[in-house]
């Protein structure tokens, strides 16, 4: 079920609230045993472009890699569209929208994204939108655009238009708090795997990682320290939490421990005794 996991960590929450409650009711509903997770369907949109030439076919080929395309956003989802009527598919009385000129990239992409386009609006680069700042695609691409991380901060890409200088700062402080993350994550699942009830701190870690993850788009350096300083501090909660799980399991390990070996002595106890009545 990445689908729904996705959509749960997403900040896609508010706009696609009705989007996961209509792919859950899909899930309770007696059906077939594909669906939700599957690719999506082959609109008209795609078999049209996808034999066109040039700008108008290659997006289908980067598409067809993307984040968007596995989680089943079609061409029309974003474009608009009647992706059934091939007359018509690119009729304005369909909802078809086009191709977003540069300033109304960020609202185009918006529309799912709510919470990033807040953030972004509220950037150094928000302000600078149509005066040389960068848009989504800038540093997500248009069409293949993947699965988020970290090494989207790089060199290349970042120093298209400044020094790399802050953008470095951002990365290494967000980079250590990744880290003591997935170690966490690690460390969760791993007590799962053994039958440990790990919910709590699932949940606690579930919404760190969310907090954190929507710390990057502000491209503030002040506040990613502010908040990886804070983050961190939760993160050392956890930590102790689990040191906590840790000791207990171990101390009950030696209890197994002594009680097998008790349950030996016993045994070899009654078997001299036994052998003594002989
Ligand atoms: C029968 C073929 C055909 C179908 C079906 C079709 N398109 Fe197009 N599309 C074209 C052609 C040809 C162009 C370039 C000429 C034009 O803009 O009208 C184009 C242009 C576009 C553009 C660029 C417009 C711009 O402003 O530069 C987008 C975006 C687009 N199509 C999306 C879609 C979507 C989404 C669908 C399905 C809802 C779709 N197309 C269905 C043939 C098609
Ligand atoms: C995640 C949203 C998204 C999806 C899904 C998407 N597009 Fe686009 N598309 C864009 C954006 C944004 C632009 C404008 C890009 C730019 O200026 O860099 C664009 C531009 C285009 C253009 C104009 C390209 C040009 O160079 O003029 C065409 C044609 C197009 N898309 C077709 C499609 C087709 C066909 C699909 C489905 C296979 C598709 N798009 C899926 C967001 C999307
Ligand atoms: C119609 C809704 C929709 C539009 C419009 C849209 N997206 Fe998405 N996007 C999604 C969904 C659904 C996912 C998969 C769930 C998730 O991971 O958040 C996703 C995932 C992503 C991810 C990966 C998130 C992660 O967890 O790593 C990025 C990056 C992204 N989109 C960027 C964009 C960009 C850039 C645009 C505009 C070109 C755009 N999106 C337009 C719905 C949309
Ligand atoms: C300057 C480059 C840059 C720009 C501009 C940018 N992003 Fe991002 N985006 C990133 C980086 C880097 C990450 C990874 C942050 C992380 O791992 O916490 C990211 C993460 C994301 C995610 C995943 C967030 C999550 O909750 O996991 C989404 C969705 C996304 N961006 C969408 C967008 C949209 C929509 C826009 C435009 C409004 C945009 N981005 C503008 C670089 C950028
Ligand atoms: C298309 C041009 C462009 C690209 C690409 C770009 N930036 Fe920027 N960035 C700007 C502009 C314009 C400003 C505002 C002027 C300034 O502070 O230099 C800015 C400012 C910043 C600031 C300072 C913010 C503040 O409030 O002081 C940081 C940090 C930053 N960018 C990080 C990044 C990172 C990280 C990347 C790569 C993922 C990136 N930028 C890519 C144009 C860009």
């Amino acid at each position: 079920m990445t689908y729904l996991r996705q959509l749960r960590r997403s900040s896609l929450r508010p706009a696609l609230g009705a989007l996961s409650l209509a792919v859950l009711a899909a899930l309770a509903a007696p059906q077939p045993t594909h669906a939700a997770a599957e690719a999506p369907a082959e609109t008209v949109c795609i078999q049209c472009h996808g034999s066109l030439p040039d700008r108008l076919g290659a997006p289908v080929k980067l598409w067809r890699t993307s984040i968007h395309s596995e989680n089943g956003i079609s061409c029309n989802a974003c474009h608009g569209g009647d992706p059934k009527d091939a007359a018509d598919a690119m009729n304005r009385s369909r909802g078809f929208l086009g191709a977003p000129k540069e300033p109304d990239i960020p609202a185009f992409c918006g529309r799912c994204h709510p919470g990033v386009l807040k953030d972004y609006l509220a950037s150094a680069h928000g302000r600078a939108l149509g005066k040389g700042g960068p848009t989504c695609v800038t540093c997500h691409g248009n069409h293949a655009v993947l699965k988020a991380s970290l090494d989207l901060i790089n060199e290349k890409s970042c120093t298209r238009c400044h020094s790399f200088e802050r953008a470095r700062i951002i990365k290494e402080a967000m980079q250590q708090t990744e880290g003591h993350i997935v170690g966490i994550d690690r460390k969760i699942k791993d007590y799962q795997a053994q039958g440990v009830d790990t919910e709590r701190l699932g949940k606690s870690l579930f919404a760190v990682r969310n907090r954190f993850h929507t710390l990057f788009h502000e491209v503030n350096v002040t506040k990613v320290k502010a908040e990886s300083n804070d983050i961190n501090t939760e993160l050392g909660k956890l930590d102790r939490d689990l040191k906590v799980v840790d000791e207990a399991r171990a101390k009950r390990k030696v209890a197994g421990a002594c009680a097998v070996a008790g349950a030996l002595v016993l045994a070899l106890l009654f078997h001299l005794m036994k052998k003594s009545y002989d």
